[in-house]
């Protein structure tokens, strides 16, 4: 069943364009200059954010970099395009159109208008959800820092950074509302949040799939497919929160959030297309002699990718989803297309789970299940990608085709936890599963092979031997643009 035919249509936008203020230190739409305290705060944590950048952001000198800037929140028009210093990036604040007739949506306040102010027994949640997803932002800049070093082209490069600036920007918007709605603690979790650093042994980042490097250009676009995907859907139930701030900075992410995604999807299929035209002209799926990357690789690259990033849906029975999604705090992706009561009390569905060595389905409570609700959603966007993939494989003229792995494989959270399942959903025994685990995740031979095709290609309008080139380039530029300008060119 598609999305559509189980939500409806899509709502109309409502509310007006509203500007962005660029002459404040800190660029907003939420009348920072009006409120000196909180001003004065984020001031102050703006040079911490910019040290961590230096520290931890993109290690490739730059002059500059082609970047799209948000100039306003509404539906057209909302981006700018220049080549700027990348750590002189206007990142900023900035909040979807509030609507003023905005009401709870779900759960046990339905109906009631929507909050302006923290509820004091929701304070501890709210800001534990906020604190979750804004440490996943800068993780992410920091898992990719040393991937310039070998982009497959200046249009790639740029594409990384634009990525890397606006999970900046995503850093930015959780610490404004830790700054600007949870005192005192809210501006030590702000500080905490460029502490805690990815992969650090005695303070890593929260969760598990934010601490694995980011180790080459085909686990970024893998990365950024599914993992940016996760983001998205974590966002999505974020962005029906009855707090309304919370509601609204997450709407305006998930704009930005999509070229994140675009970046993965054409990032694969171009690695694919690339890998199908050396298949298909030497006969032979063994295509690492000829500078392509084998399908095989790809696929368990895909593999270890989607099982990680599956895992940051949390357990599938989970009484804090329940809660959130009961008191307002948090509500299913596209909560408000839903054709049901929206309080989900009586509601049951069906989970899997693993017994006697097979998958079985049981009935639970929708409250209890709520994870998997919106992992299921993710899982089926997941798979659209694959399709598109595979058309590319289609188009060559191959019978390959990649896949999506069973959702129980490769699974540390949940219900699957401690099982092994195969790619095709099979439960079994350890010997079965280390006789298989090299046919289905990449071994260090595996990245070693794809680490060796990692060379970088700086000159405009040309590209590794890996990938195949885009189709077009970004904000109707032509590929072969200087999108980037590397620190060298001075030089030289
Ligand atoms: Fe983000
Ligand atoms: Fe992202």
């Amino acid at each position: 069943m598609s999305s559509d035919a189980r939500t409806g249509p899509a709502p109309r936008p409502t509310g007006p364009l509203s500007t962005i203020d660029y002459n404040e230190r800190i660029p907003n739409n939420v009348g920072l200059a009006g409120d000196r305290r909180l001003q004065r705060a984020l001031e102050g944590w703006q040079p911490k954010f910019l040290d961590w950048w230096k520290q931890l952001g993109p290690a490739l000198p730059t002059k500059d970099v082609y970047l799209r800037t948000a100039v306003a929140v509404g539906r057209d028009g909302w981006a700018h395009f220049a080549h700027v210093p990348m750590e002189e990036y206007r990142w900023g604040i900035f909040l979807a159109e509030r609507d003023p007739d905005r009401v709870v949506n779900f759960g046990k306040h339905k109906g009631e208008p929507a909050w302006q102010e923290v509820p004091g027994e929701h304070r501890a949640a709210l800001m534990r959800l906020i604190v979750i997803q804004g440490d996943t932002e800068p993780a992410s800049v920091e898992q990719q820092r040393v991937l310039g070093n070998t982009a497959p082209s200046i249009y790639d490069l740029r594409n990384l950074f634009q990525v890397n600036v606006e999970e900046g920007r995503h850093l930015w918007a959780m610490v404004y509302l830790l700054h600007a709605y949870f005192g005192r603690e809210g501006r030590d979790e702000a500080e905490q949040l460029l502490k805690r650093n990815s992969g650090d042994p005695d303070a890593p980042r929260i969760l598990g799939a934010f601490n694995e490097a980011t180790t080459d250009w085909l686990q970024f676009f893998m990365f950024t497919y599914f993992t940016d995907r996760d983001g998205k859907y974590q966002l999505g139930t974020l962005k029906e929160s009855a707090f309304d701030p919370l509601a609204r900075t997450c709407q305006f992410m998930l704009k930005e959030e999509a070229h994140h995604m675009f970046v993965g999807t054409t990032g694969v299929q171009r690695t694919v297309e690339r890998t199908a035209a050396v298949m298909h002209e030497h006969g032979t799926a063994d295509t690492l002699p000829y500078g392509a990357i084998p399908l095989a690789i790809i696929q368990k690259y895909l593999n270890f990718q989607f099982s990680v990033s599956m895992d940051l849906f949390g357990s599938e029975q989970s009484t804090n989803a329940g809660n959130y999604y009961s008191s307002g705090l948090k509500g299913r992706w596209m909560e408000t297309r839903r054709k049901d009561d929206h309080v989900l009390l009586d509601a049951t569905r069906e989970m899997n789970h693993v017994a006697d060595g097979e998958i079985r389905t049981r009935t639970v409570p929708m409250l209890s299940a709520l994870n998997l609700d919106l992992r299921d959603e993710y899982m089926s966007d997941c798979a659209n990608g694959v399709k598109r993939w595979n058309q590319a494989l289609a188009d060559a003229g191959l019978p390959d085709r990649l896949l999506l792995p069973h959702e129980g494989f490769n699974r540390k959270v949940g219900v699957y936890a401690g099982h092994r399942v195969s790619p095709e959903g099979r439960v079994l025994d350890d010997a079965a599963w280390a006789a298989g685990v090299d046919d289905w995740l990449p071994s260090d031979a595996d990245r070693a092979a794809v680490a060796s095709l990692m060379v970088p290609e700086y000159e405009y309008g040309k590209f590794a031997g890996w990938i195949a080139p885009p189709r077009t380039g970004i904000n109707d530029q032509p590929v072969e643009f200087d999108y980037v300008h590397l620190a060298e060119e001075g030089l030289v």
